[in-house]
């Protein structure tokens, strides 16, 4: 099979030198992800190397220029493959579990990672002649710079991919599968410093603790997230 491609373009793509670290520095050793950085800078064409001008309509801030984008987009996307885009910004559409499951699927993933107050938008609408295109938002707040949030889909995402992750089991007992959050883990040792492992998980009664953890899940999704019950 094909390495699955993803690519992040990015003012600073030192940003993505995590991607080479734990489970993920492993799937592209063992060719399953092939993982790229480039500099935007690289598709300047002037001395300063400059990637963004001031708001027409005025504002505060700085909005990225499209040219370079453009360029960007020249050389990397083919017409030969299908390829997704991703622009991260906080005025995206909410990523999830259930999105990183959609994008693990897809052979070629381009994050366009924006700084100061965004891209021109027509970047976005010239990408969309050529690609799939969405517009993502990790969470309801504003980080510097879209490379942060491009990192953590990047692993949601990679960890998805079959192979990457050896047990396949842990992919579909965690967090966010069932629509409800994990039930609590405890490991060894049973007593430590007076708090006890429940009873139950000692029990070696799978029926019980089996429904023991779908009440912890239950439990623990009303008090952190009333908002996924219905
Ligand atoms: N860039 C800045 N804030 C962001 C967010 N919350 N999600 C995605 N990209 C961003």
């Amino acid at each position: 099979m094909l390495p699955v491609k993803i690519e992040a373009i990015s003012i600073f793509p030192e940003f993505f030198d995590v991607l080479g670290l734990s489970l993920l520095g492993k799937a592209q050793e063992q060719d399953l992800i092939q993982f790229q950085a480039h500099d935007l800078r690289a598709w300047t064409e002037d001395k300063h190397k400059t990637v963004d001008d001031s708001p027409y309509g005025g504002g505060a801030g700085m909005v990225m220029k499209p040219e370079p984008w453009g360029r960007a987009f020249d050389e990397i996307l083919s017409a030969k493959e299908a390829s997704t885009v991703i622009f991260t910004t906080p005025a995206g559409i909410p990523f999830s579990q259930a999105l990183a499951q959609e994008l693990s699927q897809k052979q070629h993933l381009i994050f366009a990672c924006g700084r100061y107050e965004g891209i021109d938008q027509r970047v976005v609408d010239y990408a969309a002649t050529k690609a799939d295109v969405l517009e993502v938002s990790i969470g309801d707040y504003v980080l510097n710079g879209g490379e942060v949030a491009a990192v953590a889909m990047i692993e949601a995402i990679s960890r998805l991919i079959p192979g990457v992750i050896g047990n396949s089991e842990s992919l579909t007992e965690e967090s966010h599968n069932a629509g409800l959050l994990e039930y609590p883990s405890y490991t060894k040792p049973s007593s430590w410093r007076s708090l006890d492992v429940p009873e139950v998980l000692l029990s070696g009664h799978h029926a019980e603790i089996d429904k023991w953890r779908k009440e912890q899940s239950l439990a623990r999704t009303k008090k952190n997230r009333p908002d996924l019950i219905d």
